[in-house]
């Protein structure tokens, strides 16, 4: 895989192409123009806005307790053609994103944009937190859907499930390092997309909104950090039927 891209503006092709040193995505590239443009928003929705929604409206409701936590969980797996909706609109987008956002990497497309600043080290960032956010989803999709107790059907269990895993420290770094890569990868995405659809036009413009977008990477991370410690702290709870219906009941 292609680890290396020109640094700066000035000794790039894009850079000699575009006077900002962003190479904004064109048309006239043959097919793989339209297949950048969907790898590009893809990043943004759906997949990015999952993953805002996951980390601080979903997952944040754990901050107030086992109960609140429940309720979210029940809220979303009762929404209508639930399956379809996780096919269609989280797991699919994030499977051409990451497969072609592979490619793409081992392809070494280096010219398609110039990372300005710090030019290797953000470049090589983004492929990496986007590799390590692919195994950490791989996993938490594996054990949080497809093992154990379904939550869907026994959402009581869901504070418990989560915790069940959390206790395990090497499996809570896990979850740490898969936020703040899942995190960073995202922030600084919002960036390059904002400069390669010219949303973001200029060097000082573009200087001022990295600023914006390293914010939003640390709301991110700490408010995931908040909901992991919160469960952490808790006494463990429920992670099976008997035990939530049980619950249920005493209400
Ligand atoms: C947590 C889920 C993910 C989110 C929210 C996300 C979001 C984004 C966003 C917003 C961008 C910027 C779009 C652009 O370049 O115009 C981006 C770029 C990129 N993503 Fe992801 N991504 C995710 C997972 C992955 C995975 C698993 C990979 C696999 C390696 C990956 C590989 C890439 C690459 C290589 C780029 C840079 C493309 C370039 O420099 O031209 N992403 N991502």
């Amino acid at each position: 895989m292609s680890t290396a891209v020109s640094p700066g503006p000035s000794s790039t092709t894009s850079a000699n192409d575009h006077p900002q040193g962003i190479a904004p995505l064109r048309a006239g590239q043959g097919h793989e123009f339209f297949w950048r443009r969907l790898h590009s928003l893809t990043g943004i929705i759906p997949v990015g806005a999952f993953l805002f929604e996951h980390i601080l409206i979903s997952n944040a409701t754990a901050i107030n307790g086992a109960t609140a936590y429940a309720h979210q969980v029940r809220f979303l797996g009762s929404l209508p053609f639930v399956l379809g909706l996780e096919l269609l609109g989280i797991w699919l987008p994030i499977a051409f994103h990451a497969l072609y956002g592979f490619y793409i990497w081992y392809r070494g497309r280096a010219n398609l944009i110039s990372y300005p600043w710090m030019g290797n080290w953000m470049y090589s960032l983004q492929r990496w937190s986007g590799a390590i956010a692919f195994a950490y989803i791989i996993w938490h999709t594996y054990t949080m859907r497809f093992t154990g107790v379904d939550l869907h059907e026994v959402p009581g269990a869901s504070f418990g499930k989560v915790q069940h895993e959390l206790f395990v420290t090497p499996l809570f770094l896990f979850y740490v390092i898969g936020l703040v890569a899942a995190s960073w990868h995202f922030a600084y995405g919002i960036w390059l997309f904002c400069a390669k659809w010219g949303i973001t036009v200029g060097e000082r413009a573009r200087q001022k909104f990295l600023y914006i977008c390293i914010a939003f990477f640390f709301l991110l991370s700490a408010v995931g950090l908040a909901s992991m410690t919160k469960f952490r702290s808790t006494p463990q709870q429920c992670t099976d039927q008997p035990c939530a219906d049980q619950i249920e009941q005493a209400k």
